[in-house]
């Protein structure tokens, strides 16, 4: 695998915000989506090991959810982690999310401390993500983007629709735009990290994802190749997906 990669560029100084203070509301009942576990470790905790695996990454920032901020830390401590000894290793925060994922991302952005250059944003809920994933995101913000996303070219067609005719009624079809030119995003994303903060200090509008939000300051963003391990746990099925994936991996490597 990639243990004998070297990092992007040594020297980097590096966060990762680790948005994980969701409910889970589309998972159905239960603990916030990043406490729930997969194979007996909880999602968060999975997504944190997967930014420490990248030996650029010097801190890790974990929003947790706004009443959970202790167990989160808990969790961290009674979880190995790698990188973990004093020189070279990763550091980890924990501080408390808000309301929404913009609200929350900002609040990791706030707990940084100054000396960091270049930030990664990335979701609790994508724990598989490969580590060659997240350094090819750096790797590219290192080579001079501003703003890098890692993406998927699409499985389906994509319909744009219309508001329906009357509430229940089939809803009308006005576009069908040309899927080769159309990629699905993952995270973790990549950003100059000055220019994140502006872009969260200036754009006040509902953006699903913080690219979309560097995008409106009229930076240019840039797209790396995503991986499908880096699928979003959202929906139930997406659990049993992620577990055979751990197992998989077990079965492959032995991990
Ligand atoms: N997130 C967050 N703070 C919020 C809402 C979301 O930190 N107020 C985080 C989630 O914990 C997750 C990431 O943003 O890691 C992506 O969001 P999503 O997959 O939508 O998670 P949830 O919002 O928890 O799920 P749902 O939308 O189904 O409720
Ligand atoms: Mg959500």
């Amino acid at each position: 695998m990639s243990d004998d990669s070297r990092p992007p560029q040594a020297g980097a100084t590096i966060a990762v915000v680790i948005p994980a203070a969701g409910r889970g509301v589309r998972l159905g009942p239960g603990a916030p989506k990043a406490l729930r576990t997969l194979n007996g470790t909880p999602m968060l905790i999975h997504a944190v090991r997967a930014m420490a695996a990248s030996r650029a990454v010097s801190l890790v920032v974990v929003v947790a959810p706004p009443d959970g901020a202790a167990e989160v830390k808990t969790l961290l401590d009674a979880h190995a982690l790698p990188g973990g000894s004093p020189a070279g290793g990763t550091d980890f925060l924990v501080v408390p999310g808000g309301d929404t994922r913009q609200e929350s991302v900002r609040l990791g952005l706030d707990a940084l401390p100054p000396g960091i250059d270049l930030v990664l944003v990335h979701d609790a809920a994508r724990p598989l993500v490969p580590v060659d994933t997240v350094d090819a995101v750096i790797g590219a913000v290192r080579a001079g983007a501003p703003a890098v996303v890692p993406a998927m070219p699409l499985a389906d067609t994509v319909k744009q629709v219309g508001p329906a005719g009357e509430p229940g009624a089939p809803e009308p079809v006005v576009a069908t735009p040309e899927r080769a030119l159309l990629r699905a995003v993952q995270t973790p994303q990549g950003f100059d990290r000055a220019t994140l903060v502006r872009a969260h200090e200036t754009v006040t509008d509902d953006v699903t994802d913080d690219a979309g939000m560097v995008e409106r300051l009229g930076v240019p963003v840039v797209v790396v190749p995503g991986h499908e391990e880096a699928f979003k746990v959202t929906r139930p099925l997406d659990l049993v997906l992620a577990e055979a994936v751990l197992a998989r991996r077990r079965a492959n490597d032995g991990f």
